[in-house]
């Protein structure tokens, strides 16, 4: 990474933004840690050291992204910021047929148009620093599972953005990545049962009668995935060498299950990886009933 070693994580609170905040700052990086609540910023300070500099960032928010721009201009100063790391997300569940659009315009919120606004926002000082934009997608974004589709929507379309930006970009020795995870073990997926539960709670009860069955089925795969998710530490690895090699990849899958899937997907065709999905799904069904 070229220039001062100083790095912005978004939704840095708890999951993969904690732990990017946590090796970052052992490594002596000065990491500017994206929180929503100040205990939180606090909470990491006194887990790390004082080069943690918590900076209040709600990503929906264009008052609070503005004012982390004007923070951390003023303190990066000529040299700019070394790294972006995009990792602020949520999770919305339940069938597409009946979830509010309102629902999936907030997975959007989050996931793709506030990343977008930080990383507008931030790109002066990344141009001052040629540093690098690292979009934590998710496999979800290569390869759409049912019953979570606003997520996988919303990770589509980090990775066409980000494909878009290292296109733009390009000359400029600004890097731009995304790294891909698969299942990791975070708050995330008890996030993504109550978001499940609560869009199970408000449904006709002619959708429960389509998809009661599977919204069931599909609670219990998300705590099957949280058990057997790989420690946040994987993601950072990626993350890591999205910052700092000489060549970085464009693209990071993580975990077994992400390289499965992305392989998978580039050699069947739909109708093929849909039979394929299906049946997995239906034997996991039998297993977790
Ligand atoms: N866990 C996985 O299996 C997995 C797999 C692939 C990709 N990912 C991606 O990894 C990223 C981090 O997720 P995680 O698994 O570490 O989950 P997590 O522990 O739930 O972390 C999500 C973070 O995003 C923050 N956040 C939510 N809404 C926000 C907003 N409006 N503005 C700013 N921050 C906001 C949360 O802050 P609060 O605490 O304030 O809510 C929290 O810090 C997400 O982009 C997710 O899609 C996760």
């Amino acid at each position: 990474m070229t220039s001062q070693r100083s790095v912005l994580v978004t939704g840095a609170s708890t999951g993969i933004g904690a732990a990017c905040v946590s090796r970052l700052d052992q490594l002596g990086y000065r990491v500017f840690a994206g929180v929503r609540k100040p205990e939180d910023g606090d909470r990491l300070r006194s887990a790390g050291s004082d080069r943690i500099v918590p900076i209040r960032l709600d990503v929906t928010r264009s008052d609070e992204i503005a004012a982390a721009a004007r923070t951390l201009d003023e303190a990066v100063g000529p040299a700019g910021l070394g790294g972006l790391v995009n990792n602020a997300g949520i999770a919305i569940g339940g069938p597409i047929e009946y979830l509010g659009v309102e629902a999936v315009r907030l997975q959007f919120e989050v996931n793709v148009f506030g990343l977008l606004a930080v990383t507008q926002a931030l790109l002066p000082a990344i141009r001052r620093a040629r540093g690098r934009i690292i979009n934590i997608g998710s496999i979800a974004g290569r390869s759409v599972s049912p019953f979570v589709v606003p997520y996988c929507m919303s990770k589509y379309a980090v990775e066409a953005l980000t494909d878009g930006l290292r296109l733009e970009l390009a000359g400029t020795r600004i890097e731009v990545a995304v790294v891909e995870p698969g299942a990791v073990k975070t708050p995330i997926w008890d996030k993504g049962l109550d978001s499940l539960g609560d869009a199970t709670r408000t449904l006709p009860p002619i959708a429960h009668e389509r998809y009661g069955a599977k919204l069931k089925f599909f609670g219990k795969l998300l705590r099957y995935n949280d058990e057997r998710g790989v420690p946040p530490e994987q993601v950072v690895d990626a993350v890591l060498h999205a910052l700092e090699a000489d060549r970085p990849r464009t693209r990071y899958l993580v975990g077994r299950d992400a390289r499965i899937r992305a392989f998978l997907g580039r050699i069947l065709p739909d109708r093929a990886g849909d039979a394929l999905l299906l049946s997995v799904l239906a034997r996991l069904e039998r297993r977790l009933a």
